[in-house]
């Protein structure tokens, strides 16, 4: 393996406007709606923190404040539960404060994902890091981030995470031209586009919410003038770092990922991951599921 610096630091975006879920994220960004009780943030600081990652930064916009309580001590909850013996749910409300040590930092305006990460730079320094979208679950069944972490060890650059979509769907994503490498989950990244018209995409292979990247990303972001919407695109930044040696801080690499993946920022994924995920609970599937099969059945029967 080659001598590459370890990456001890995640970065969490969690800043932008969620306008596909309004009018619930008018007031509440989108990354703090629940699934099934859990905030979908919690479970991608749990992710950071499986794979080893134990300092947070968190870019936050407006709105930032339920996401900072969330992730501090509750004194008056926590003292209210003591005193009705509730340690379950004291423990509950304790567990996102223990998970990591958090920082803050806020992106003023909502200027794109690359503008997010830029936010970072003082935080990370000149460290490798990894970034995860606040919006985006991984099933901790299927660990993922740790792969990218490993496969940074052993090529450098940067690592994101591709997964194989439908052509239908190809136009709202990153879209990787992809190379093989000698490992049959990784491959190379020798270009990249943001969100390509239907039938101009390079490959079917998606980039997902999950980033391991390289701290010379930030003088490109630097350099990155708007893309797409006008917003500063991290996709652009990598694309150019995929042009670039491993001297000058570049190249790509992916890690194809086959897991499951719940995309919560938009309406129908996440009204699926709430069901799945309920499916799952010990203390309430039993209830829940004949519940929704008779639902399903009456629902049937009424069409
Ligand atoms: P999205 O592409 O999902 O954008 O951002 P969005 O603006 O939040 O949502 P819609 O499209 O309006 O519904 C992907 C991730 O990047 C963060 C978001 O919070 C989300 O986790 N992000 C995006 C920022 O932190 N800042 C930005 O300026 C844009």
């Amino acid at each position: 393996m080659a001598d590459f610096e370890p990456v001890t630091k995640a970065v969490v975006p969690a800043a932008g406007l969620g306008t596909r879920f309004l009018p619930a994220t008018k007031a509440t960004p989108k990354e703090m709606l629940p699934i099934v009780d859990k905030p979908a943030i919690q479970y991608v600081v749990e992710e950071a923190a499986a794979a080893g990652l134990l300092d947070v930064l968190m870019v936050t916009g407006r709105n930032k404040r339920s996401i900072e309580d969330h992730f501090d001590v509750a004194y008056e909850l926590e003292d209210a539960l003591r005193a009705k013996g509730d340690e379950e749910r004291l423990s509950q409300v304790q567990e996102p404060v223990d998970l990591a040590t958090m920082h803050f930092v806020r992106q003023g305006e909502p200027r794109g994902l690359g503008h997010a990460v830029l936010c970072a730079k003082q935080h990370v320094g000149h460290e490798p890091f990894a970034c995860l979208l606040g919006d985006d679950l991984i099933d901790a069944r299927d660990p993922l981030l740790k792969r990218m972490i490993e496969v940074r060890g052993t090529y450098g650059g940067s690592v994101v995470a591709l997964m194989e979509v439908p052509e239908e769907q190809v136009s709202l994503y990153g879209v990787a031209t992809i190379s093989p490498t000698s490992e049959d989950d990784v491959v190379r990244v020798t270009d990249l586009v943001e969100k390509p018209p239907a039938g101009q995409a390079p490959s079917n292979w998606a980039v997902i919410g999950r980033y391991v990247i390289d701290p010379a990303v930030f003088e490109v972001l630097e350099k990155t003038p708007p893309g797409r919407g006008g917003e500063i695109q991290l996709t652009d930044a990598l694309r150019t770092l995929a042009g670039r040696s491993t001297a000058e801080g570049g190249t790509v690499h992916g890690v194809l990922f086959r897991g499951r993946r719940y995309d919560t920022g938009n309406k129908l994924e996440y009204l699926q991951t709430v069901v799945q995920f309920a499916a799952e609970r010990p203390d309430l599937a039993p209830e829940f599921m004949p519940w929704l099969r008779q639902f399903l059945d009456g629902h049937a029967q009424a069409r």
